[in-house]
């Protein structure tokens, strides 16, 4: 079989995503059963840019499976800071890890590592393009809580534009039969032109809308939130001037469908009001460990490491 990366959430068929996401409910069905599968393996993390859940779930996925991990959480920690490449980079790590996960703040560095690589490289971030692995995830979350990852509608909302989230999980539900998306942002804040382009193109039902309200919440299965991206502005003002523009908090919670969920990829600033986090339809700690199931299950995937 050949090499294969996870760049995108389209770099699994929708069978492979479902038979990962199978995999990984059996995994937190029985952890016992997987608990050495990887021994003698090692994941290499190697994040150019912070993250607390990324890299810890991928920690924790593989020590769960009995392998190992190594690497580094900054690219101030690494020989990043005397000019190597992640070209360079990768092809050494290749001598010292099986498996890969990178986070880069620049778009298409996973990518650039992928094709010098002799190990399976995961995509954990790249700037504001794509986070497949979150999307994992926030499917599985969905689909562990909501039943079914088809005839869905989804409301995402915040930052939209640098939120990388938010353009892999849109790209990943498109693929299901009866998914909608309700757009929630301001203006400067909208998804990228290629993320538009591509619902019109398969079709996708989905509206724009700025407000947060009653109205716009209306039929929603799912709120997904999101922060807005300090890290991706190019001054401080217009950040200052956007950060508190949506605060989900229990009054607007009274107004949500009963059975409207609220996820959130994490970290929070502020844009969810902590007198959220005890209302049942609040999931995003959920989310939190469904990450590290869906993570356990790529690492096997891509490893080719089959348990009877
Ligand atoms: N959800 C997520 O990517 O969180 P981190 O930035 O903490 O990894």
């Amino acid at each position: 079989m050949a090499l294969r990366h996870l760049m995108s959430p389209l770099d699994f068929s929708v069978e492979e995503t479902e038979k990962l996401l199978d995999l990984a409910a059996d995994i937190e069905k029985n952890p016992e059963k997987y608990s050495h599968v990887c021994d003698g393996k090692i994941l290499a993390t190697l994040f150019y840019e912070p993250s607390t859940r990324t890299r810890l779930s991928f920690e924790a996925a593989m020590m769960n499976l009995g392998g190992k991990v190594l690497g580094f959480h900054s690219a101030d920690s690494s020989s990043a800071t005397k000019g190597e490449s992640v070209s360079d980079t990768i092809r050494l790590i290749t001598c010292y890890a099986d498996i890969c996960a990178m986070r880069h703040p620049k778009e298409g560095a996973p990518l650039v590592a992928s094709l010098k690589s002799g190990i399976p490289v995961i995509n954990g971030g790249d700037g504001g393009h794509q986070h497949p692995t979150q999307t994992l995830t926030d499917m599985m979350t969905i689909r562990s809580i909501k039943g079914r990852l088809d005839n869905l509608k989804i409301g995402l909302c915040g930052d939209l534009k640098f939120g990388r989230t938010v353009h892999s999980l849109i790209s990943s539900l498109s693929r299901y039969p009866g998914v909608s998306f309700v757009l929630i942002s301001p203006e400067e804040l909208r998804v990228p032109s290629y993320v538009r382009e591509g619902m019109r193109a398969k079709n996708i039902p989905f509206e724009e809308v700025v407000k947060l309200d009653e109205t716009t919440m209306a039929g929603l299965d799912v709120l997904y939130m999101t922060r807005v991206q300090k890290e991706r502005f190019f001054n401080e003002a217009d950040y200052v001037r956007m950060k508190d523009f949506y605060i989900l908090d229990k009054e607007k919670m009274s107004v949500a469908p009963e059975d409207m969920i609220v996820l959130h990829p994490l970290p929070r600033v502020n844009e969810i009001s902590v007198d959220v986090d005890d209302d049942p339809r609040a999931c995003y700690f959920r989310q939190v460990q469904y990450g590290v199931y869906a993570r356990m299950a790529l690492i096997l995937t891509l490893l080719e490491m089959e348990v009877e």
